[in-house]
């Protein structure tokens, strides 16, 4: 098999990993990769938002299957554009990728389809958006409806901070990922993330994972694109899978289908858990980054051999294994991230890895300049760490962070700790 892996974070590098390691794979590129993943697959430099120039690739390399990692080339039509030119796609077309590029939509199959979610509005105007505000109480939560690189959504925790957001939206703050908002119920509980993976006709679940969004420990300020996680989440019990897959998974596989657009690839339920019942606060058409980190080290099946099941739709024939493990990643950032942050760093420290057992590294926001591996990006590389429970894992990822710098490296210290403390 040629595969070609779209993206260039730390989410692709482990699944590159992965893909390299199967006995099926003949060629594996990616595009744009990193310093990581240049290290087992070819890398080219192309824009992936150039939907022309991945589909010369693909007809000049015999390419068999395109993985789709992030979710802006899925919303944009990437998969839509070469299955019509004959290639296939791991990851959903556009009008199933509205599950997360626009929230409306998929708050109205949850109404449609009876899937429990916070209650909700959608507005296309300040003024009605203000009204609705007057009449319900805070806090509440203030959603853009297209891909804002996770900035687009606002808890309101004061009438102000409401008005003012919704002003700033309408203002034009977000383009057009703007032009409509929902607004919602704050719902509170614990957050954990669930993944499938579907055909288009049958669906297996994959495992659960906790993620930590804030930037600083205790959970505490900006939002970001998550600063570490680990799986499998210990609140998702047997009971509460199967109501997740029972009111929110199964019903949203029927909806895409009655819908036209039956869903091939990840998908990933962001849930809020209260009182052992799941709600669904989003969805995301990938997996998710970190949580990938996490998940895809701890599937025993060769990912090659189920991209192929997925492809011919053999899924309800296909069993996946899971090691009897817990993995944990710590994302070191630099420092400055999720807002501006300096980038060409010399990153030293990883050949530590060497000594210490149960540990892996995945790259994100790094690249090779003058034979040495510099910082590119926010989110810089994910330390990863195994072991038969959690507190062991945790020790063995930070054992490894420890011996890694490069000047303004940030991580947060305390990954695992809302399942350490259970
Ligand atoms: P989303 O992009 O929709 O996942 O939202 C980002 C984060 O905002 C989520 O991971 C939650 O922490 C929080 N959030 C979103 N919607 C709600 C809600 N209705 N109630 C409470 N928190 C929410
Ligand atoms: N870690 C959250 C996400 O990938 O959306």
């Amino acid at each position: 098999m040629n595969i070609l892996l779209i993206g260039g974070g730390g989410r692709e590098h482990s699944i590159a990993e992965a893909l390299s390691k199967s006995s099926k794979i003949n060629e594996l590129h990616c595009i744009p990769g990193n310093a990581g993943i240049e290290k087992i697959a070819s890398c080219h430099n192309y824009d992936i938002s150039n939907q022309q120039e991945i589909l010369n690739f693909c007809e000049n390399n015999n390419i068999d299957i395109v993985f789709i990692g992030p979710e802006i080339p899925l919303v944009e039509g990437l998969a839509d554009y070469l299955n019509r030119n004959s290639f296939f796609t791991f990851g959903p077309n556009q009008k199933a990728a509205k599950l997360e590029g626009s929230k409306s939509f998929t708050k109205d199959m949850c109404k449609k389809y009876n899937i429990p979610t916070a209650t909700y509005e959608t507005f296309s105007n300040a003024k009605d958006a203000l009204v609705y505000i007057d009449n319900h109480s805070i806090p509440l939560v203030i959603k853009v409806d297209g891909l804002a690189a996770g900035k687009g959504v606002i808890i309101a925790e004061t009438r102000d901070h409401a008005i003012n957001s919704v002003n700033e939206i309408f203002s034009g703050k977000f383009g057009n990922a703007g032009d409509e908002i929902v607004i919602e119920e704050f719902l509170d509980g614990e957050e954990a993330s669930y993944f499938i993976i579907s055909d288009g006709e049958s669906f297996i679940p994959l495992t659960s994972a906790q993620d930590h969004k804030r930037i600083g420990d205790g959970d505490i300020g900006l939002n970001t694109g998550g600063m570490g996680a680990y799986s499998p989440a210990p609140i998702m019990n047997k009971e509460l899978e199967e109501k997740t897959i029972n009111k929110i998974i199964k019903p949203t596989i029927k909806a895409m289908n009655d819908y036209g657009s039956p869903y091939i690839g990840i998908l990933y339920a962001g849930l809020m858990i209260k009182d052992n019942e799941p709600k669904l606060i989003e969805y995301n058409v990938r997996f998710g980054d970190p949580e990938c980190q996490v998940i895809i080290p701890r599937l025993e099946n060769d990912l090659v051999e189920l991209l192929v099941n997925v492809k011919e739709k053999n899924l309800d024939n296909y069993t996946l294994k899971w090691k009897e493990n817990f993995a944990i990643t710590v994302v070191l950032a630099a420092k400055g991230y999720p807002e501006s942050y300096e980038t060409g760093d010399e990153i030293k420290g990883l050949d530590a890895i060497g000594n210490i057992d149960d540990v892996e590294i995945f790259h994100a926001g790094t690249k090779t300049k003058n034979n040495k591996i510099v910082t590119s990006g926010g989110r810089v590389l994910n330390i990863n760490g195994y072991g038969k429970n959690l507190v062991d894992a945790k020790e063995k990822a930070y054992s490894l962070v420890k011996k890694i710098n490069w000047s303004g490296c940030y991580y947060r210290k305390d990954i695992g700790w809302r399942a350490l403390k259970e």
